[in-house]
């Protein structure tokens, strides 16, 4: 069997199976087991399959076809241009947190330059994406920073440890719950991405969420806002005066988000929106007591 043979009938199982995707998700699968790259892939076609490297594939394609996701079948994923080790203990990044990082870097680099730099807090890192991000990016541009990442989940400090050493991080990373370990008034930017999704929102999720943490995607009651408000909660004492807070939401809790927002003292309180329009972040400032 060819290797184009090979492709052609992993996708067409592959989007009978629901995958929206299919003949990308069959490339990047054989890519990996048989370690060529794009070009390699287009090169290749023609080249028969060896049986190793095609049951290989197979037990992939199996795989895939129960709706694991890709990110978790290749062990990695590209989060603003860093490779980030993933696997079920995290959330697999997301391309639309890549705008939060960008809202936060803007956040950051408008914040007076001292010394030490300003102290940013990712909280609930997962794969420690956000945070790394943001160092790397702060690191481009010769902005010091102190970064410290948390999340409560064990399981998900293991792989963002693992990241962290990958990518020779200088960012603290600390189990908690929330923002409970940090003094008071300390920080002076907290970005987030946290659980936000509702019951509904679960039920009518695609199969690939099964895959991955419930600790990362429950938000909780009222809404899936559950989490949020907890962070709300805690967020103003840990800011600094003028600190700012940032988090994503789902589409559809931008109006409620901003509410609390004010109802919680904070202040400048803006929706930023995503490609589609739709309200995915919220920015807010602490304000002077
Ligand atoms: C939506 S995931 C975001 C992961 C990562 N920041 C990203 O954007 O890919 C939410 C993360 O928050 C963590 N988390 C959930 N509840 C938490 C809590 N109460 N305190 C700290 N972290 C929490 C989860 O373990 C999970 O890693």
């Amino acid at each position: 069997m060819t290797a184009a043979e090979a492709l052609r009938d992993a996708a067409r199982r592959l989007g009978a199976a629901g995958c929206t995707t299919p003949e990308l998700d069959a490339e990047v699968l054989l890519g990996h087991v048989a370690g060529w790259d794009r070009a390699a892939r287009m090169a290749r076609r023609r080249d028969a399959l060896d049986e190793n490297l095609r049951q290989c594939f197979e037990a992939l394609v199996e795989r895939r076809l129960a709706r694991e996701p890709i990110a978790h079948l290749v062990g990695t994923k590209e989060f603003f241009s860093l490779a980030l080790a993933v696997d079920a203990r995290v959330l697999v990044p997301r391309p639309e947190t890549e705008r939060l990082v960008e809202v936060a870097l803007e956040l950051v680099l408008a914040l007076p330059e001292r010394d030490r730099g300003p102290c940013i807090v990712d909280v609930g890192t997962g794969s420690g994406a956000i945070a790394l991000a943001l160092e790397a990016e702060l690191v481009r541009r010769c902005r010091p920073a102190r970064i410290v990442a948390l999340d409560l989940s064990r399981e998900a400090r293991a792989v963002a440890r693992h990241n962290l050493r990958r990518h020779q991080s200088r960012i603290s990373l600390l189990g908690a719950d929330l923002l409970a370990p940090l003094r008071p008034a300390s920080v002076d930017l907290i970005v987030a991405n946290p659980p936000y999704l509702s019951d509904e929102d679960l039920a009518a999720a695609p199969p690939e969420l099964a895959f991955e943490p419930m600790l990362a995607l429950a938000g909780g009651k009222p809404g899936g806002m559950g989490v949020i408000d907890r962070l709300l909660g805690s967020a103003r004492e840990a800011l600094v005066p003028a600190g700012w807070l940032c988090f994503e939401i789902g589409a559809g809790q931008g109006e409620a988000a901003l509410e609390r927002m004010c109802g919680g003292g904070f202040g400048r309180g803006r929706l930023v929106q995503d490609l589609a329009g739709r309200d995915r972040i919220v920015v807010c400032c602490r304000g002077e007591d």
